[in-house]
């Protein structure tokens, strides 16, 4: 079903309808606002109801044959969704905003008055959805035939089957075969480029639709921020000092692992490498060596321990939870662990296997991933915050029922994740035997969770500019590949594998998964800076973590049972989108600017140790890249 083309004349009859016949204009304009948004909101819990019905089909018994009908009812929900905000937004950006008085009135409207992708006319919209799905088939779909052969694998894809590939891989060739025919594959008479180029056509258009003449205001929309993307670089900067004794820790290992590998010893790091660093982040056979060697300074293992006292995926649920009720958070009812709490197949988790959250006001539910591990174990616990923060946010009037800013929730269930993997959360749950590890193991710990986290963010970084730049107009099409490892070289000191040329298109499947909104580099650079400034406050706050003092550092911090921790954090819940992000941010940390701080005083002992190691090895931090792409 199509929408009919909202015109001039439609806009026309709209003034008409939000101009008071009254003398008292105030109270005539936030009538007729009112009745808008009522509307809307009426039309909103009929989204909610098929929702629900979603969930009850997916969780039904025997639901093999109903596959057709969740499918039927998922676009159903896609396309009501866009046809409301559209229409909502159309009606919403006739209303006169600064006759609104009530400033709750004046911020619903000035929020759902503008759109991204769902701005576009319902022909451009399809478009800009079927771009994205061909992006998501260049991840996800069966692209790569490794070793020439294909009879033995089938095509595979890059995630998860190359991705998984690579982190076994143990002959530098290999990861270099993989890399290139990725990108071969994908770039096949320029398909990958030429479908980015059309993507980023619609969200110029989009932009326009808003009024807004640099592009980037619409794609970093609800940052609501005058060149957010220097607030951004301005955060890589200031982590940048820690990120190069990192890199060069990793490059002087790298080329004890490689010893083919081309890297220099004042080079960048290759590229497939740099990749593979990622991906054994929680690898327990990493190749990359963790600075304590040795069976006694290795992590405990939880795996075992996970199984004896957790036993089942309810049993985790339920103390995740719990640990929010010792917050002074929300307490699930019974009611929904009868009815709004169901289990995946195994067949439909999958490798990836997350935990599903449905909203559907007065109700939210999940349908969990039924694996026990210590990752899945910290994940729920980011899940179950996200049904706190659903649960608070909905007594707010619809458009203001959300997070301020992408990337906002995902921050506050990071404060979460890193909580409940400390040891002393461990040993709360009596999964370790101690409270604290030694420090040896400690600084073991810090060297995994910092490749995770430090090597990620200037690639969300780099990911992010790449694609701002572009719809800006700052990067031209025949500049595309140079400047984009440029960003690598300036930035995380990576570099291609071997000569490259401006007509390759070399970027990363992270990039193309961050062309989707939902997903955007953007959101996961904000969930990660933003986390650890609330995880630093929240800490705080519990009085766990005392700057200065070895025996409460940061990184073993858990603010369980903390009421002031939980204040802040309902706080924030409680406030929705109702005001901008800054303000909701500043109640729990005080603070109006994104910043390093949290995470370099999470990796402080971290920071040392490199120092000290890099110079007894005589490494040297920093690194210059080879010129290894061609302009010509
Ligand atoms: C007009 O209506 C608004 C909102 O109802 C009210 O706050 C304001 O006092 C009214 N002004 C006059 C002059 O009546
Ligand atoms: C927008 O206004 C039109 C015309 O009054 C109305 O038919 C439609 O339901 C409204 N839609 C929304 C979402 O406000
Ligand atoms: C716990 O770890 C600390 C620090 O390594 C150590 O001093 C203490 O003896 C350990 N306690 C137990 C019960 O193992």
């Amino acid at each position: 079903m199509r929408l009919p083309f909202l015109g001039v004349a439609l806009l026309g009859l709209l003034l008409v309808l939000v101009t008071p016949t009254h003398s008292n204009h105030t109270a005539g304009y936030e009538g007729a606002t009112k009745q808008i948004l009522q509307r809307a909101t009426d039309r909103i819990r009929h989204v909610w109801e098929i929702t629900r019905k979603i969930f009850v089909q997916l969780t039904a018994k025997g639901k093999s044959q109903l596959g057709g009908t969740v499918l039927s009812s998922k676009q159903e929900v896609e396309a009501e969704t866009y046809r409301l905000y559209y229409e909502l937004a159309a009606n919403l950006s006739v209303v006169p905003v600064s006759e609104l008085n009530d400033p709750l009135l004046r911020r619903l409207v000035q929020r759902m008055a503008k759109l991204q992708l769902q701005g576009l006319r319902p022909k451009d919209y399809e478009q800009a959805k079927d771009l994205l799905r061909q992006i998501h088939s260049f991840v996800s779909g069966p692209m790569v035939c490794p070793h020439d052969d294909c009879s033995a694998t089938g095509q595979l894809a890059m995630v998860p089957q190359i991705v998984k590939r690579n982190m076994y891989a143990k002959q530098y060739e290999e990861l270099l075969d993989n890399w290139k025919r990725w990108r071969t594959a994908i770039n096949e008479n320029d398909v990958a480029k030429s479908t980015f180029k059309d993507y980023v056509r619609l969200l110029r258009k989009a932009a326009t639709y808003n009024g807004h003449v640099t592009p980037s205001r619409t794609w970093y929309l609800n940052y609501d921020t005058e060149n957010f993307q220097a607030e951004l670089e301005a955060v890589v900067w200031e982590i940048m000092p820690l990120y190069r004794e990192l890199h060069a820790y990793l490059r002087h290992e790298v080329q004890a692992a490689y010893p083919k590998a081309d890297t220099k010893s004042d080079g960048a790091i290759s590229a497939p490498i740099m990749d593979q660093i990622l991906s054994q982040d929680w690898f327990p056979h990493q190749f990359f060596r963790t600075p304590h060697q040795g069976k006694q300074h290795q992590l405990p293992s939880v795996h075992r321990r996970l199984e004896e006292v957790l036993v089942t995926p309810v049993k985790i649920n339920r103390m995740a939870a719990e640990f929010f009720e010792s917050l002074g958070l929300f307490v699930l009812p019974n009611t929904f662990y009868d009815r709004y709490s169901r289990r995946m197949s195994e067949e439909e988790a999958g490798v990836d296997c997350k935990s599903q959250v449905y909203y559907f006001p007065p109700e939210v539910a999940l349908r969990y991933c039924p694996k026990l591990d210590y990752k899945k174990m910290m994940q729920i616990h980011g899940t179950m915050a996200e049904i706190q923060y659903h649960l608070y946010k909905m007594r707010l009037p619809f458009g203001l029922d959300t997070e301020p800013c992408p990337g906002f929730g995902a921050a506050i269930a990071e404060t979460v994740i890193l909580a409940s993997g400390t040891p002393r959360h461990l040993n709360r749950l009596k999964i370790l035997l101690n409270n604290s590890l030694t420090e040896e193991q400690s600084l073991n710990r810090l060297f995994r969770m910092g490749v995770h986290t430090l090597i990620a963010v200037p690639q969300y970084f780099i990911n992010d500019k790449f694609l701002v730049d572009v719809m800006d107009g700052r990067i031209g099409v025949k500049e595309y590949n140079c400047a984009y490892w440029d960003l690598q070289d300036k930035f995380a000191g990576v570099q291609p594998p071997r000569p490259r040329l401006n007509k390759d298109f070399d970027l990363d499947y992270k990039f193309y998964r961050g062309l989707n909104p939902e997903t955007s580099n953007t959101k996961k650079f904000l969930a990660e800076i933003l986390g650890f400034q609330f995880y630093r406050s929240f800490c705080l706050a519990s009085g766990q973590y005392r700057p200065g003092d070895p025996t409460h550092p940061l990184h073993n911090c858990d603010f369980y049972g903390s009421p002031e921790a939980g204040k802040k954090m309902h706080d924030m819940m409680e406030l929705g989108a109702s005001r901008h992000w800054r303000d909701v941010m500043e109640i729990a940390t005080g603070e109006r600017k994104l910043s390093g701080r949290g995470i370099l005083e999470y990796f402080a002992p971290l920071f040392t140790w490199l120092k000290e190691r890099n110079k007894q090895l005589d490494i040297e931090p920093g690194w210059d890249a080879d010129e290894l792409c061609r302009r010509d």
